[in-house]
């Protein structure tokens, strides 16, 4: 495997934690280069389920080097938590995890503010995951924020912290929120930061002498394509740059250093939050909570769910300079007699072949549909490309013809083995 950026093609949530799983085993290292614990990557392996917010899904496995890149907001009591978590399942991460020691650090009045702005802004909300991801990443644009050299460092970081705290405590009031005592944020962070100083490191530095090496890097993506600061459906996005370009500025390996780019996507949409989802569709998101599924992994919420949108993976074709596409949850449309798949949208008299700029006019944009039979049998058990019913790879050859890349996985379940390379 190349060095290999791996991103959601969709609104987040395509099943990418288990593909990086499946990839990783041809990695040496990988970098997670954006977001924060919004993100929530589930792994099976066999019937043990692991559920990953910032720690790459990569410690899962021996010997791989696991690095939360620069581009990250971390919040550090939540990934002490998860650390102590993998230990107690048995996972290596002391020799195996490494932290930038620029990220910036999420604080409580980042979680506090990111709350008030959402009932502030009542039915305009985003509907975010209110792990303060927003207000940090804010800090760090307006130079303001504190990272995690601050953090584990004792006397710069207790200054800083004063100040930061005394300017949010200010806006905190006028919300008319409680403001937060220094004496308790100051403890649990000095704390978290004690229990993470081994793992800080230089990652721009570890990360560029893998590449000498010749190690194999598998970039871990998070959230989705349509969640992309830049290029989502603003300002129903999140905070970073999800999409292929994010991997380089969030952990420090250069353009040229890069691939392939591997774009995950379900087998229908799906997207959690406020914001346009021009396929959605009650039935359809009826029938897949009424299996128990989608459901989101970090706050529990059901997923709002629709068709499959090719005209919007097109467009995370192009944006990510996607090569291979991973299709994943195809076992979740077994069931389905006709199955739907937006090929362009409409609003009136006009058309649109892709994804308009304007969440305005992407809100008012009604699908267009190409109708395929559904294949009526189970797919789970299957592990090659000739196990598939014929109707079921006649689908996923359109969907990957729609979107413009390369069908390269597809995956029938959550298992590891569950997974068929085309
Ligand atoms: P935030 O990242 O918490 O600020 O949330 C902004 C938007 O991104 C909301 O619509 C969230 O539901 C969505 N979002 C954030 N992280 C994820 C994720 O990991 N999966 C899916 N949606 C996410």
């Amino acid at each position: 495997m190349a060095n290999t950026i791996l991103v959601g093609a969709q609104w987040g949530d395509e099943g990418k934690g288990k593909i990086i799983d499946v990839l990783t085993e041809d990695a040496d290292v990988v970098v997670r280069y954006a977001g924060g614990n919004n993100a929530g990557h589930t792994v099976f392996i066999g019937p043990q389920k692991y559920i990953l917010h910032l720690v790459p899904s990569g410690i899962l496995r021996k010997r791989k080097l696991c690095v939360i890149g620069n581009g990250v907001v971390v919040d550090p009591v939540s990934l002490v938590e998860e650390i102590k978590g993998l230990r107690q399942l048995g996972v290596k991460v002391d020799a195996n995890l490494a932290l930038s020691e620029t990220a910036h650090v999420v604080f409580p009045y980042h979680r506090e503010l990111d709350a008030q702005r959402e009932t502030l802004k009542g039915k305009h909300k985003i509907g975010t995951t209110k792990r303060g991801i927003g207000p940090a990443y804010g800090d760090k644009a307006a130079r303001v924020g504190l990272r995690v050299i601050d953090l584990i460092t004792p006397d710069r970081f207790e200054a800083k912290l004063r100040r930061r705290l005394k300017e949010n405590n200010e806006v905190l009031k006028a919300f008319g929120a409680k403001p937060l005592s220094f004496k308790s944020v100051h403890a649990a962070y000095r704390a978290a930061g004690d229990f993470l100083k081994p793992f800080v490191k230089n990652t721009v530095v570890l990360l560029h002498e893998a590449c000498q090496r010749g190690d194999r890097i598998l970039f871990e993506g998070a959230q989705g394509t349509f969640l992309d600061l830049d290029h989502g459906t603003y300002p129903f996005v999140t905070s970073s740059n999800t999409t292929a370009g994010g991997a380089c500025t969030g952990s420090g390996v250069p353009p040229h250093r890069m691939d392939r780019v591997v774009g995950v996507m379900k087998a229908y949409t799906t997207r959690v939050g406020e914001g346009p989802l021009p396929t959605e569709n009650a039935e359809i998101a009826d029938m897949l909570h009424a299996m128990g599924r989608e459901f989101g992994a970090t706050t529990g919420r059901p997923r709002r769910c629709g068709w499959f949108d090719a005209v919007a993976v097109r467009h995370a074709t192009m944006v990510n300079g996607i090569d291979d596409l991973a299709v994943t949850n195809l076992d979740g449309l077994d069931t389905v007699a006709t199955i739907k798949v937006c090929i362009g949208y409409r609003v009136g008299k006009a058309r649109y072949d892709y994804v308009p700029a304007d969440v305005e006019v992407l809100s008012q944009c009604e699908a267009v549909y190409a109708e395929f039979e559904g294949w009526r049998e189970p797919t789970s058990a299957a592990r090659k490309w000739k196990d598939l019913p014929v109707k079921a790879r006649a689908y996923l050859k359109a969907l990957a013809e729609l979107s413009g890349a390369n069908l390269a996985i597809v995956s029938v379940g959550p298992g590891r083995e569950q997974t068929i390379f085309v």
